[in-house]
């Protein structure tokens, strides 16, 4: 059984999908610790309400943004994590913390990267006109949601939709697709090979998800 540690600063809603594929059974894997930055995420509460470890990790109090992620790892590694898994961590890593984890680092975003790393995606996406929008699971590297691509999951937009009616839809596919490539993770079909995502031939008919 592989250990996976959750990182979040929100509701954790993709937390939950995730605990709910590994109490079922979908992902062959045990969450050992679920940290925040920010004390009061209600994702806390959906790892506690499941028995799971939780540990808040506020940034207050360090010299710069090198010294906390240190710390922070020094923090995540007593549970000897096989995965990592970012589900709407709102910090920037630093280049000392993703190497650290180099080939075991996991993040959605809510777009269909290339388009829109960083904030505000779906105003950016409202505001071009885009027909399509979406979400994408990568593995995190140096560069801002430049990682490369696992999965990515589509929705259509039309011209009556609000900010809100799309969070809510992307957020629908999210839950599908993130705890599927952690699945695929720690299952072994799927890697970060030079620089690469590789995944075997098995989860390929997946990428019917796209
Ligand atoms: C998710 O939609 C995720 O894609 C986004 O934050 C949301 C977190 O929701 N992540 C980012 O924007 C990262 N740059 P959740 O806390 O309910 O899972």
């Amino acid at each position: 059984m592989k250990n996976i540690v959750v990182l979040i600063s929100g509701s954790g809603s993709n937390l939950q999908a995730i605990i709910d594929a590994c109490q079922s059974g979908a992902i062959n894997g045990t969450i050992r610790a679920v940290f925040s930055n920010v004390s009061d995420a209600y994702g806390l509460t959906r790892a506690q309400q499941a028995g799971i470890a939780t540990e808040v990790a506020e940034p207050k109090g360090f010299a710069d943004r090198t010294a906390y992620d240190i710390a922070l790892a020094d923090r995540i590694d007593h549970y000897q994590p096989d995965l990592i898994v970012l589900a709407g961590y709102m910090r920037i890593l630093s280049p000392a913390f993703v190497n650290r984890y180099s080939g075991k680092l996991l993040n959605i975003h809510p777009s269909l990267l290339p388009k829109y790393p960083g904030l505000h995606t779906h105003s950016q996406a409202l505001a071009n006109g885009d027909q399509e929008h979406g979400t994408t699971v990568h593995f995190v590297t140096e560069e801002l949601d430049g990682g490369p691509i696992i999965l990515q999951a589509k929705i259509p937009l039309s011209a009556s939709d609000t900010e809100a009616d799309i969070i809510g839809r992307v957020q629908v596919e999210e839950h599908r697709i993130y705890p599927l490539v952690v699945s695929w993770f720690v299952n072994g079909r799927l890697a970060m090979r030079e620089g690469k995502a590789w995944m075997d031939d098995r989860v390929l008919p997946a990428q019917g998800y796209t």
